[in-house]
């Protein structure tokens, strides 16, 4: 089988990795792929936001499937390009893509779905604001939640107890010509649940965490991700059944019903509060870092699973099976990132941390012109660890990154910890938040 991934980053490079595993081993391509790609699959020099340069590459290598990384290409419309010009594609249409790209869209779709969320108002003036603020949180004893309408990679999201902050956050938005979703604020453990849609079918992958900000301790800026672990030990059982049956199958039946079918992922973000599951946020495609621990985490064929749901037929594969054990990933992020990453800098010791039993995915990585690897990117590398539980898992990944030199690189080292110690512990249900 023939298979091109559009991206170049860390899921990328992890979807890419899954796929070469598979039996028989598909012929693999990715535009434009990163410098960790290249030893896996045959790179093309495309940009992602290049439409018409993806679609002519995919034509011309005659691919049986196109899997496509990010979200912007969809939102763009890629999916939609391809499936016209014949070719099966893993990855949402424009108008289904809009359950990411569009935070007002996913949820007015909730609501007429019946999908628990946080109570919300879109603001799309000064006024509407002030308002919006104070019917979510009325006493302003919790945290105001401001979010940009549009997509912002993680960032156009303001949690904040500080009412002048959020103000400050919603003006900005909507002074650049757009509007915020104002939300209810929901308290608990988040979770990240990828669930293959075929536009009518849904099959869960295992459930993630990721940890969004930028520094220990969950202080700091909101980033796109800095670690993430799976399985969940603390998660209640049931919770993926209970995702599904609440939440995913019915957002696709209600898609489906609008004639606008969701093919592909279909990236449940989820807080589980005291009155139960609650929507945080839909995404339109794999999450990133979460991607580089479920993935491997599945021992059954990733090529097959992706092509069923692309062709609308996703009963006509294995369901996943998962292998015992515990994935954890560590991000190393440039100096200076989310606000400003430093780019440019040399990345050594990558060998070192894989042969200390780690394994390195790419995310912003590029070659300078004397072949040094460079980071290029805010996320630089996901470092993953395997083991046998979430401790060992976490100590391979955390070996992993203690031997990579990026000057003035940070990551975090609280990833997985509370929940590793919880599994050693036999605490179980008491989750981390
Ligand atoms: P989003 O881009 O919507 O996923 O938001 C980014 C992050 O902000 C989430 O992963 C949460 O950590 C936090 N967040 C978003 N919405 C809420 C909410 N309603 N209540 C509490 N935290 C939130
Ligand atoms: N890890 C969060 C995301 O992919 O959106």
């Amino acid at each position: 089988m023939k298979i091109l991934v559009i991206g170049s980053g860390g899921r990328e490079h992890a979807i890419i990795r899954r796929l070469s595993a598979d039996s028989p081993a598909p012929d693999l391509h990715a535009a434009p792929g990163n410098p960790g790609i290249e030893a896996l699959a045959t790179c093309h020099d495309i940009a992602v936001d290049d439409l018409d340069g993806q679609v002519e590459l995919a034509r011309r290598l005659e691919v049986d499937l196109v899997v496509v990384g990010p979200e912007a290409p969809l939102v763009a419309g890629v999916a939609d390009r391809l499936r016209a010009a014949g070719i099966a594609v893993f990855g949402p249409s424009a108008a289904a893509a809009a359950l990411e790209g569009s935070k007002s869209f996913a949820k007015e779709v909730m609501a007429s779905a019946g999908v628990p969320t946080a109570a919300s108002v879109t603001a799309s003036d000064e006024d509407a604001l002030v308002a919006g603020l104070d019917r979510v949180n009325p006493l302003g004893d919790v945290p105001f939640v401001v979010k940009a309408d549009g997509l912002a990679a993680g960032k156009g999201v303001v949690v904040t107890p500080d009412r002048e902050a959020a103000l400050a956050h919603g003006r900005s938005v909507i002074g650049a010509g757009g509007s915020v979703v104002l939300e209810e604020y929901l308290d608990g453990p988040e979770v990240s649940l990828f669930c293959v849609c075929d536009g009518e079918r849904v099959v869960p992958l295992a459930a993630a965490q990721d940890f969004k900000r930028a520094l220990d301790g969950d202080q700091g800026p909101n980033t796109g991700g800095m670690g993430a672990y799976s399985p969940l030990p603390w998660a209640p059982e049931g919770l993926v059944d209970e995702v599904v049956r609440t939440i995913a199958q019915p957002t696709v039946e209600e898609m489906r019903r609008r004639g606008i079918p969701f093919v592909g992922i279909l990236y449940c973000g989820l807080a589980l509060t005291a009155r139960g599951v609650r929507v945080v946020e839909f995404n339109a495609r794999f999450g990133d870092p979460e991607t580089q621990v479920v993935l491997e985490r599945l021992a059954s064929p990733l090529s097959e699973l992706l092509l069923a749901a692309a062709r609308g037929d996703l009963q006509q594969a294995q369901a996943p099976r998962w292998h015992d054990g515990a994935a954890v990933a560590v991000v190393l992020a440039s100096a200076g990132y989310p606000a400003e990453a430093r780019l440019g800098d040399e990345i050594t010791g990558i060998e070192e941390a894989e042969a200390a039993g780690a394994h390195v995915l790419h995310a912003g990585t590029g070659r300078r012109e004397d072949g040094a690897l460079v980071s290029c990117g805010g996320r630089v590398l996901a470092v993953v660890g395997t083991g046998e539980d979430l401790q060992a898992a976490r100590e391979l990944a955390m070996a992993g990154v203690e031997r990579i030199e990026l000057q003035g690189s940070l990551h975090r080292t609280d990833i997985a910890l509370r929940a590793a110690e919880s599994e050693r512990s036999g605490a179980g249900e008491a989750g981390p938040a």
